[in-house]
């Protein structure tokens, strides 16, 4: 999936006017055209304390005046996806109204909205098994009839990858981003840390042989226009695309810089994200403090990512043929000593040679090329 989730930027301070906005502007933009499709509601769209009488939950009316399904049938006419948050605790993490003993209920009251997405965390759960939590809700989503993305949410704390295939279609695989490039960042309030790109990239290992077609490992929303610089973005995005992670985009569009839509609508990456064989990539080597990534994509090409994760500029000179790829994962494997493939560079766009000679050129600190 791609689109935009409310989270990283508003936080619980969103409202109708934002959404119709973002919309408007997926739509202006090229976003839309660029294969972002899903606006996503997060935390804080309730009532905060109760249900109504027939213990349905509401919508907040200062923040949604007209009502949810007035705002959802406005994404859809502007030829979007919708999509809503909860919880499978009693609360949700920021404390409205959860999903537990509500499933089926819940599940009804999202499909006769006509949500299309449904994001479902993990907090206030206590002592719950997530396997069970979430195939509830995962069948109720189902027996309520309407096709609903269905996004869980439990940080990789309970190993979703080895059972929520059949369960839902991407699952968390940390805790929650934050927007530097490598960093912890430690909250004051619970024992909890939200996360630097670089950090999330290392976090799991042996887990992408269980991501693939709608079953994905979800690296979190994007931070790409937030905080960090142009070409941190760049490396963000470049490395959610390598890991075939769903690109669910979390700036402000409203406030949004030309090169950050430049990044997020670059569609050589883009391709390379949603290419149709799904496969994460994977970290092929590592020199003088660049690192070396590589996907293969179902036209037996390869995507490659040099990524300078050290604070000094260096110096790339790659030789191919001493570099042969075997993704024992997937099958599939290149041997540049036997074979030569062309390059093309997806940034800059342009041809860049091939691999029968050393691929050389300089590269910034945070930097990639692809
Ligand atoms: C958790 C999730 C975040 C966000 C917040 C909302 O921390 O991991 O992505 O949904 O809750 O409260």
């Amino acid at each position: 999936p791609m689109g935009w989730n409310s989270w990283n930027t508003f936080e619980v301070n969103i409202n109708e006017d934002l959404v119709k906005k973002t919309a408007d502007i997926i739509v202006s933009s090229g976003l839309k055209d660029a294969g972002y499709e899903y606006i996503v509601l997060d935390d804080g769209w309730m009532v905060k304390d109760h249900r109504d009488k027939n213990g349905d939950l509401i919508p907040d009316p200062v923040k949604f005046p007209h009502g949810m399904k007035a705002l959802i049938d406005y994404v859809h006419s502007k030829g979007l996806k919708f999509g809503l948050y909860n919880c499978a605790g009693t609360q949700t993490c920021a404390g409205y109204p959860g999903t537990r003993g509500y499933e089926y209920q819940d599940a009804r009251f999202y499909a006769n909205l006509g949500i299309d997405f449904l994001k479902y965390d993990w907090c206030n759960t206590n002592g719950i098994n997530a396997t069970e939590a979430y195939t509830t809700m995962s069948k109720a989503l189902k027996a309520a009839g309407k096709p609903i993305v269905f996004s869980i949410c439990e940080w990789g704390d309970n190993q979703p990858w080895d059972w929520a295939t059949p369960v839902g279609n991407l699952w968390r695989i940390s805790g929650d981003i934050y927007p530097c490039f490598d960093c912890e960042y430690k909250h004051e309030e619970g024992n909890w840390s939200s996360w630097g790109v670089l950090r999330i990239l290392e976090m799991r290992k042996d887990i992408r042989k269980f991501s693939g077609p709608d079953h994905w490992n979800d690296f979190d929303m994007m931070e790409v226009g937030n905080e960090m610089t142009t070409i941190e973005d760049r490396s963000h995005f470049a490395m959610w695309c390598m890991l075939a992670s769903p690109l669910i985009a979390g700036n402000d569009f409203r406030k949004m810089k030309p090169e950050t839509l430049a990044i997020l609508t670059n569609k050589n990456l883009i391709a390379v994200n949603q290419d149709k064989l799904g496969i994460q990539g994977f970290k092929l080597t590592v020199e003088d403090g660049v690192e070396v990534w590589v996907k293969p994509l179902s036209d037996g090409a390869w995507a490659v990512t040099f990524l300078n994760r050290t604070e000094l500029p260096k110096t790339i000179n790659f030789d191919w043929k001493k570099h042969p790829i075997k993704d024992a994962d997937f099958g599939f494997d290149a041997d540049f000593a036997k074979n030569t493939y062309q390059l093309q560079d997806l940034w800059k766009n342009k041809s860049a040679g091939s691999t029968k000679k050393n691929f050389t050129a300089a590269i910034i600190a945070h930097d990639v090329i692809t």
